[in-house]
């Protein structure tokens, strides 16, 4: 059996880490299955991309379509120029997609032209938000895929009340949390300090306002607590009317309780710098900004973090398994079992100042509770590929 697995961007790196993994376990020295990686390239940079294929063993993708950032068409379309001729000369039996992003999209639709099945890792998941591009990219992708792969019972209702028949659907688990239960222990060791010191945006000591870089705090990071916050969404970052209060916000009342540490994603640092945001940010002393950190990078900060503000979705999973208190920047989520009333950590606050605020404050009276969803054990890699192979 010939598998084709795609990768775009950098929420699809740690769920096919352990999904390759698990081929070669399945594969035990035999040829039973042979696999193609495929990066389309949509991240490109070396800290959104190349850093997590170091640090998660990911071998270099056997074939890389370079698409580059662009519009939501440029990047669909020039995928799907470049995959079809990939796809006509391997000739795989399957193509596995993950996740949402446009290379999800893309390589399904390409794939399904040419008659070729497609598994989705991380089906049925549903917002109902059809301004997320994410969510067009979930329903396309799950309206053509012949393998469903679900990581918890609401998203197989969410497929079943779309008409998709039983034996598509396979429940097994959120295969993102494989990645975060084997590389838990390598991140316990990091040391926040360290990682504040290595990733550190450049300018911010210079622009310090206490004027003497050598006496900025941010040389000692004695950090006792911390308030961890990622934002990329264009629903957040792309209008100064949403954005700048959210950074009053966190700069004026957030950072008066305790440090910030934001690794800041490249659309939101490009956006901040045309709003006229980025300098008081840079020089906020209360505000650590970092580049895109790594997987274990991320992963040690949400470990210690006192509270989490972020719009990532992942982010969200990894906060309910480590129990890290996590205000969910949006209005709707995807992921409903990581919502505090279906067990999980977090709480829609949207981005409605005066709801964040409210429970920013009700969030910090409450500890650290980790919580782990159905099938959520760590071996969801191994039940995706079983299901594929005994389709
Ligand atoms: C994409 C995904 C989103 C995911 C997010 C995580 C889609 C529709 N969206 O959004 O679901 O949560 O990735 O990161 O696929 N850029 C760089 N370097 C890079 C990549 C991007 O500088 O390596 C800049 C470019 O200026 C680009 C902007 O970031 O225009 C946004 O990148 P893009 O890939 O369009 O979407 P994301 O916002 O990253």
């Amino acid at each position: 059996m010939k598998i084709i697995s795609v990768v775009g961007a950098r929420p699809n790196f740690m769920k096919i880490a352990p999904f390759i993994r698990a081929i070669e376990n399945y594969n035990n020295n035999s040829n039973a299955v042979e696999h193609i990686l495929v990066h389309t390239g949509q991240h490109y940079d070396d800290r959104m991309s190349k850093a997590f294929f170091e640090a998660l063993n990911i071998p270099s993708a056997d074939i890389n379509l370079g698409v580059g950032s662009g519009s939501h068409a440029e990047q669909v379309g020039n995928t799907m120029i470049a995959f079809e001729k990939v796809l006509e000369k391997e000739k795989p039996d399957w193509v596995v997609v993950v996740g949402d992003v446009n290379a999800t999209l893309a390589c399904s639709v390409t794939a399904k032209k040419l008659n070729i099945k497609v598994c989705h890792i991380e089906a049925g998941l549903r917002s109902g938000d059809m301004t997320m591009p994410e969510e067009i990219n979930r329903l396309v992708t799950d309206r053509l895929s012949d393998l469903l792969l679900i990581p918890d019972r609401i998203s197989g209702e969410n497929l079943k009340n779309e008409g998709v028949p039983d034996d598509k659907i396979a429940f097994v688990g959120n295969i993102m949390i494989d990645t975060l239960e084997s590389n838990k222990k390598k991140a316990e060791r990091l040391s926040i300090n360290d990682l504040i010191q290595k990733n550190l945006i450049d300018g911010q000591l210079t622009v310090s306002q206490s004027g003497n870089p050598a006496t900025s705090p941010l040389h000692h990071f004695t950090i006792s607590q911390f308030a961890l916050i990622t934002m990329h969404r264009p629903s957040n970052v792309d209008s100064k009317e949403i954005l700048k209060p959210i950074i009053e916000f966190l700069s004026n009342e957030v950072a008066e309780d305790m440090q910030i540490i934001w690794p800041i994603h490249p659309r939101t640092q490009n956006r901040l710098k045309e709003f006229g945001l980025w300098n008081s940010l840079l020089s906020n002393e209360k505000v650590i900004l970092l580049h895109p950190v790594g997987y274990h990078e991320m992963l040690k900060f949400n470990m210690e973090a006192r509270v989490l503000l972020t719009d990532s979705g992942g982010l969200q999973e990894e906060s309910t398994v480590l129990g890290t208190p996590c205000l969910t920047l949006r209005w709707n989520t995807e992921r409903p079992v990581t919502l505090r009333n279906h067990g999980g950590a977090s709480v829609l606050v949207g981005n409605s100042i005066d709801r964040i605020r409210e429970e920013y404050k009700s969030t910090l009276t409450l500890d650290r509770k980790p919580k782990r969803p159905e099938l959520w054990d760590g071996n969801t890699a191994e039940r995706c590929v079983r299901a594929i192979v005994n389709i």
